[in-house]
């Protein structure tokens, strides 16, 4: 291989490591903010560890509900009441609407949820929320 060749694969190697980097850097940042707003508006009910209260408030760990992602947005704008099925054991509580958060506020607090405890899921961004709200 001549040097020329290498180095182009060494500028496209450092190209798509700072890129991946980067956005690694923009999830945290996200999770960082929406840890703030689930420690004001969600652990009371959905818990520190995101456990829930067994019986009465539905765990957002592990919780199977969270692979729907437009779904999940969905409860935190309108909430949610009557009977709701998460990892097999049914709830009837009401989850009370948090429309009145921003949409880049739902980003956040959906990227922490859904990246924490053990969760993992692929970055949400206002213009899903955007999208799921209208
Ligand atoms: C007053 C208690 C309460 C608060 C505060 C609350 N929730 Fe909930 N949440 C519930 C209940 C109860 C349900 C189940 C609703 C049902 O039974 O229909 C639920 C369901 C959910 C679900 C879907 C089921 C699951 O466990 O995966 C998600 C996701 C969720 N809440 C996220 C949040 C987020 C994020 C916040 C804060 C922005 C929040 N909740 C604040 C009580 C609450």
């Amino acid at each position: 291989m001549n040097i020329k060749k290498l180095n182009s694969i060494l500028v496209l190697l450092l190209i798509v490591v700072s890129f991946s980097a980067s956005s690694q850097n923009a999830l945290e940042e996200s999770m960082n903010k929406g840890k703030r707003i689930y420690a004001s508006n969600c652990i009371t009910c959905h818990m520190a560890n995101g456990e829930g209260v067994s019986g009465a408030f539905p765990p957002l760990a592990k919780s199977d509900y969270l692979s729907n992602i437009e779904k999940t947005i969905e409860v935190i704008l309108n909430g949610a009441s009557g009977e709701m099925k998460v990892n097999g054991k049914s709830y009837y509580g009401t989850m009370v609407s948090f429309s009145m958060l921003t949409n880049q506020q739902i980003a956040d607090v959906m990227n922490y949820i859904q990246n924490s405890w053990g969760n993992e899921s692929e970055v949400v961004d206002a213009k899903l929320v955007e999208k799921v709200r209208n």
